[in-house]
């Protein structure tokens, strides 16, 4: 059977592992957090899964990494190089580190722990309901069949796409960031909504469901484009608020929004890298 470690259970890791055990529920899973208030939480959300904290049991990492065919990395990415440091004794050679870290590198998780195979990925959270995007960048030498199980595993939390790291922080900008830019729309229709004299219930309640079945005609039919314009059509409302969007810049204002996500993710990559030398 194969096990996971998960070292360092939050958001993130907890979406992902969500997402695995719901597709599978028979993957030995054993979790850790750092405060006993948290493990409690995310027994909870993970009623499988053995779930640890640091605060109980300061063995807790290195007792769930003992042989696990991977070990998911969801610590914060300032405290990947304790961690990692932390682990190294305890891992076997053939165990696979999966790093879900915004910002930190293959080269520099390899520095932390020489010889383990490494692989990195990107999530998002609605991985926890199966419909998340994961890329997946495994560095050179990782064994086909480990990263063929992986994806495997990851399927079960969404759509997995293999990735060359240097294409990461693009993914970041559209993807890992990304559902968070659909939050910020669906907030500003939602104020917008009741500005016009709608409740704030009756706004949520309209903009959540057109959120989604606008998702579900997107994924039936991937064409964005075709579909706005389905919907404009001359001299009609759409066409007015669409007019509105695209006059003031939308395009423009995407670009430098995904571009600044970007940006931000190669520049903690070199962060980290200088806090892991120092
Ligand atoms: N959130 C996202 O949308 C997203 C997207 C892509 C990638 N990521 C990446 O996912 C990672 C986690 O982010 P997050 O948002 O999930 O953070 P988070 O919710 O703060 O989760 C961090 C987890 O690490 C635990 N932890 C802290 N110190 C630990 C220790 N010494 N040993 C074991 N566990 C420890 C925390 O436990 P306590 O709660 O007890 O402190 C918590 O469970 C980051 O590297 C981030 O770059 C996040």
């Amino acid at each position: 059977m194969t096990t996971i470690a998960s070292i360092g259970t939050g958001n993130m890791g907890t979406a992902l592992i969500k997402g695995i055990l719901d597709a599978e529920p028979s993957i030995e899973v054993r979790a850790t957090t750092y405060s006993a208030s948290s493990a409690q939480r995310l027994a909870a959300a993970l009623p499988t899964a053995t779930v640890t904290s640091v605060e109980d049991n300061p063995e807790a990492n290195r007792d769930a990494v003992a042989s696990a065919d991977f070990v998911f990395l969801g610590v914060k990415p300032w405290m990947m190089a304790e961690t990692l440091r932390e682990l190294a004794p305890a891992l076997s050679p053939e165990t696979v580190l999966v790093s879900m870290a915004a910002g930190v590198s293959a080269a520099d998780l390899a520095r932390l722990a020489p010889g383990s195979p490494i692989v990195r990925i990107m999530p998002n959270t609605p991985s926890s309901i199966g419909h998340g995007v994961i890329a997946l960048a495994p560095a050179p030498g990782v064994d086909p069949t480990a990263t063929a199980t992986l994806r495997g595993l990851l399927s079960g939390a969404g759509l997995v796409v293999p990735l060359a790291e240097s294409e990461i922080p693009a993914m970041t900008g559209i993807s890992g960031s990304g559902v968070a830019y659909f939050f910020l729309l669906a907030e500003a229709m939602i104020a917008a909504g009741v500005t016009l004299g709608l409740t704030e219930e009756t706004a949520k309640a309209m903009v959540v469901a057109t959120a989604d079945g606008a998702g579900r005609l997107l994924a039936e039919n991937p064409d964005p484009a075709a579909l706005r314009q389905a919907v404009s059509s001359k001299g009609g409302t759409t066409l007015a608020a669409l007019s509105t969007f695209i006059d003031g810049g939308i395009f423009d204002l995407t670009e430098a929004a995904v571009t600044a996500a970007a940006d931000r993710s190669v520049d903690m990559e070199q962060e980290n890298s200088a806090a892991i030398d120092g």
